[in-house]
């Protein structure tokens, strides 16, 4: 039986990356598969998290699933410390990872910065946790951007690993679903970096909260080039820009395929439309897509962000559903490994 998990860390402004990337994904998904989503608020402290902000961006990212049509009778929507399972599997994980393969994790090195010796060990064993996450529920498919694929190869590490060494058949080999058009979305400032909510510049990116007249701005406002825009000879085989394009031309590459997903179009098909104009009025369009996607969304979280029972309720009655999938695995797994059990 195909399983549908993934995750997104409550520790900044829900933005237009995590919902192109991921969160329209989760939507999509619902229609065929059994899914379970889930507010990683134990991972999200492997930075530093003032305690009412995590609580408050809790809420938030579970209204982002909600406005974005992640429907809560059909789909597990909760907050991963409430499943205490989760920390159980992650423990027997920081067992079976061997450190050499912490070691080559590029979100850790990005992460921890300069000064490795200052990082908390949880950020050091972070993909074990997100392992333990998709495999407590045993979830075989794993929709996320394209910045969490070596997270997902080394999940498939551990699952082939534990199964070794116990000489089981236990976990599945889960696959990544990186679909859609803008797997990374790049900073609105510096086509070379990432759309992050941890950019201290609120200007890189567009947050699913942000007003019209916000999105108008930062749009307006975004890094481009002199050049006019380029016609289809940008675009690869692959039907995505050319690496000789986005290294030469970033930010007209970013801001035309998050055109074309916007609006659900091909690249060829936008990249035709707008060969040899110019940015002002591409970024005209562009701020119409961007504002009648998210705007509506955008004002359902908000208010349902101020009702802060009625989200609690959905996390906690997802959480007892969680609860419900992950315990009898936990209980294999201890079998498994040799832990006596009441
Ligand atoms: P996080 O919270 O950084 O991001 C949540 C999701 O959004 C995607 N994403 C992007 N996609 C395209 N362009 C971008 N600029 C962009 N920024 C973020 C991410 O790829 C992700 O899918 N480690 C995970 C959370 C996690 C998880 C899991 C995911 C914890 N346990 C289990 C899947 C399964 C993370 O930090 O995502």
């Amino acid at each position: 039986m195909n399983r549908i998990f993934s995750g997104v860390q409550p520790s900044g402004n829900l933005h237009l990356g995590n919902y192109l990337g991921a969160i329209r994904n989760f939507v999509a998904l619902q229609k065929d598969f059994d899914c379970i989503y889930c507010v990683v608020d134990q991972h999200a402290i492997t930075l530093w998290q003032d305690p009412e902000v995590l609580r408050q961006r809790t809420r938030e990212v579970t209204a982002g699933y909600l406005a974005a049509g992640i429907d809560p009778k059909t789909s597990v929507i909760f907050n991963q410390s409430q499943v205490a399972a989760h920390s159980q599997l992650a423990w027997v994980f920081n067992c079976v990872t061997r450190i050499g393969w912490l070691n080559r994790m590029t979100q850790f090195k990005d992460k921890a910065g300069k000064n490795r010796e200052k990082a908390s060990s949880g950020l050091y064993v972070y993909p074990n946790l997100m392992a333990a996450d998709i495999l407590v529920y045993k979830a075989t498919h794993v929709p996320v951007g394209e910045d969490q694929k070596q997270h997902l190869e080394l999940t498939r590490d551990i699952a082939q690993k534990f199964n070794n060494d116990y000489g089981v058949e236990y976990f599945p080999i889960v696959e990544p679903l990186i679909q859609g058009t803008a797997t990374r979305v790049m900073s609105l400032r510096d086509g070379s970096k990432k759309m992050s909510s941890s950019d201290p510049s609120d200007a890189a990116r567009i947050n699913m909260t942000d007003d019209a007249d916000t999105v108008a701005k930062k749009i307006r406002r975004a890094t481009s080039d002199s050049d006019l825009l380029p016609d289809s000879s940008a675009i690869g085989a692959d039907g995505q820009f050319t690496a000789a394009f986005r290294e030469a031309r970033p930010e007209a590459a970013n801001l035309l395929t998050i055109y074309a997903a916007l609006t659900d179009r091909g690249l060829t098909d936008v990249v035709d439309g707008f060969a040899g104009k110019g940015f002002a009025d591409f970024k005209k369009e562009l701020t119409d897509v961007a504002v009648a996607s998210l705007g509506q969304m955008g004002e359902e979280m908000k208010r349902m962000v101020e009702d802060s029972q009625y989200v609690d309720s959905i996390l906690r009655e997802g959480a007892e559903r969680a609860r419900a999938i992950a315990q009898p695995i936990i209980d294999e797994v201890y079998d498994i490994v040799g832990f006596l059990r009441p």
